[in-house]
């Protein structure tokens, strides 16, 4: 059942926030913490800690911006909402009411999208390790494949005749771009060739749609560079008799946790290693201040060359060929934030102390980089006297001396106590419970849907 909160302003809750990494915060998701902390409180208490609470409205939001972006160029276009950045139900229901796709990596995000309510014709299925099952459960589902090698193409060519019915396999090709040679992923020119050839002998079972690349970084100029080299491969499956309309340039548009000029402040005076009580500082970070938007990006993206006089808007217009994104991280920017109640502080030798939290390091991390999650909690303070200001790290609640949330000090205006809470904003992107696990058999986290119709009126229902 719903719980929804009517009540006004009410306290004794206090709200406190950082001031070296400060995060921006979506409105709704703002006035929720500063309106009625206690709400908050009440579902801790209800749920337990931490707690994610997930919030569609601002998924919706970023789908729409990229979506007029894409609109607003006239490009034929096609979104597919990278499942992986997060395993909440709500998402994908809200990339459903969105109209958008679904890109996934296993038959249970397969699965998971179609309960949502995505048509399975605008699922598309990306990563290199695709089974039997899952293959066979696409190709019912009538979904797009991203054929990652040519081992995988005899792979999916061989399940093909387990099926039923009238519809073709429909696939892409996945081009392994010369920025990353290295790269486990997708094919390069030769074997991409060969396998244009066997779609060629192969009509009657499979619909070629076109190529499809992921590239890790953030710069919209790799992307471009990727997309030129596709085309060329365009080109030759034109020549071969085959019909490309789409190429996928996978997902990686940034998004920006803090002010560009907080970012660049913290790095240049608060980041070394006297910083961190362990006298460390990360080798990588995500790049929290982006200088661009998701949006920005995109406009960058398809305003950039294509070729003498043409930008790769007017490609994608000229040839009718679709452009296809893959955002994980950047459609669930802002939507989700994660809360941790306090357990108790520590004083530790050289004045050191530590805030113990009910959580642990895989409760906020930074699942892919080398780095934890940089941004700074706000503080909900239950107590109503001021505690004298402190810098303190914070630890989860595991007996291991690495199960540490923030090695960085963190600036407390007052000191936490037991009860309080420490809110970290913009979870959503990998960072919340991809890695959580029962260890010590603490049971999972909850994750609630947020929602707001109008204000001071939030609804919580659970997210399954
Ligand atoms: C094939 C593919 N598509 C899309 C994504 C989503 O990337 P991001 O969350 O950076 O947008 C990933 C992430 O690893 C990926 O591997």
């Amino acid at each position: 059942m719903p719980t929804t909160n009517k009540s006004a302003v009410e306290q004794p809750y206090k709200v406190h926030h950082p001031e070296i990494l400060t995060p921006l915060i979506d409105p709704v998701i703002s006035t929720l913490i500063n309106k009625f902390p206690n709400k908050l409180a009440d579902l801790v208490e209800q749920q337990g800690s931490p707690l994610n609470l997930v919030w569609p409205h601002a998924f919706e939001l970023n789908t729409q911006a990229l979506l007029n972006v894409l609109k607003q160029y006239q490009v034929p276009h096609a979104i597919f909402y990278g499942a992986k950045a997060n395993k909440s139900q709500s998402m994908l229901g809200a990339a459903a009411n969105s109209g958008i796709g679904v890109d996934v990596s296993s038959i249970h995000e397969l699965n998971a999208a179609l309960r949502a309510g995505v048509p399975g014709t605008k699922i598309c299925a990306t990563g290199p390790a695709k089974t039997a099952v899952f293959h066979q459960a696409l190709i019912s589902a009538g979904s797009l494949i991203c054929v990652d090698s040519l081992e995988e193409f005899d792979h999916l060519h061989s399940v093909i005749p387990t099926q039923t019915g009238p519809t073709k396999t429909r696939v892409l090709l996945r081009y392994r771009p010369k920025s990353s040679q290295n790269s486990r992923f997708g094919m390069g020119s030769q074997e991409l060739l060969q396998c244009l050839q066997r779609l060629t002998e192969k009509p009657e079972l499979f619909h070629f749609e076109g190529f499809h690349f992921h590239l890790g970084g953030y710069g919209f100029e790799s992307r471009a560079q990727a997309f030129r080299e596709v085309c060329g491969f365009i080109e030759a499956a034109r020549e071969m008799g085959l019909n490309p309309q789409m190429i996928d340039i996978g997902g990686g548009l940034p998004i920006r946790y803090v002010e560009p000029e907080t970012y660049a402040q913290f790095l240049q005076n608060d980041n070394n290693p006297s910083h961190y009580y362990n006298q460390k500082v990360p080798a990588t970070y995500y790049p929290y201040g982006s200088e661009l938007t998701a949006t920005q990006w995109l406009t960058l993206l398809l305003e950039a060359e294509h070729s003498l006089g043409l930008s790769i808007a007017n490609y994608l217009q000229t040839q009718n060929i679709t452009l296809a994104l893959e955002p994980g991280r950047s459609l669930v920017d802002q939507a989700a934030i994660s809360i941790f109640r306090v357990t108790r502080s520590k004083q530790l030798a050289d004045n050191k102390t530590v805030i113990f939290v009910e959580g642990s390091s895989f409760s906020a991390c930074e699942t892919w980089f080398a780095s934890e999650y940089l941004v700074d909690p706000i503080l909900v303070s239950t107590k109503q006297q001021p505690h004298a200001p402190i810098q303190a790290y914070i630890a989860g609640h595991s007996c291991l001396d690495d199960d540490v949330i923030t090695h960085r000090l963190i600036n407390f205006a007052t000191a936490p106590q037991a009860g309080d809470l420490l809110i970290y904003i913009n979870t959503a992107g990998y960072q919340m419970d991809l890695l959580e696990n029962e260890f010590h058999r603490h049971p999972l986290p909850r994750r609630l849907m947020a929602t707001c119709c109008t204000e001071g009126n939030y609804a919580f229902s659970p997210d399954y």
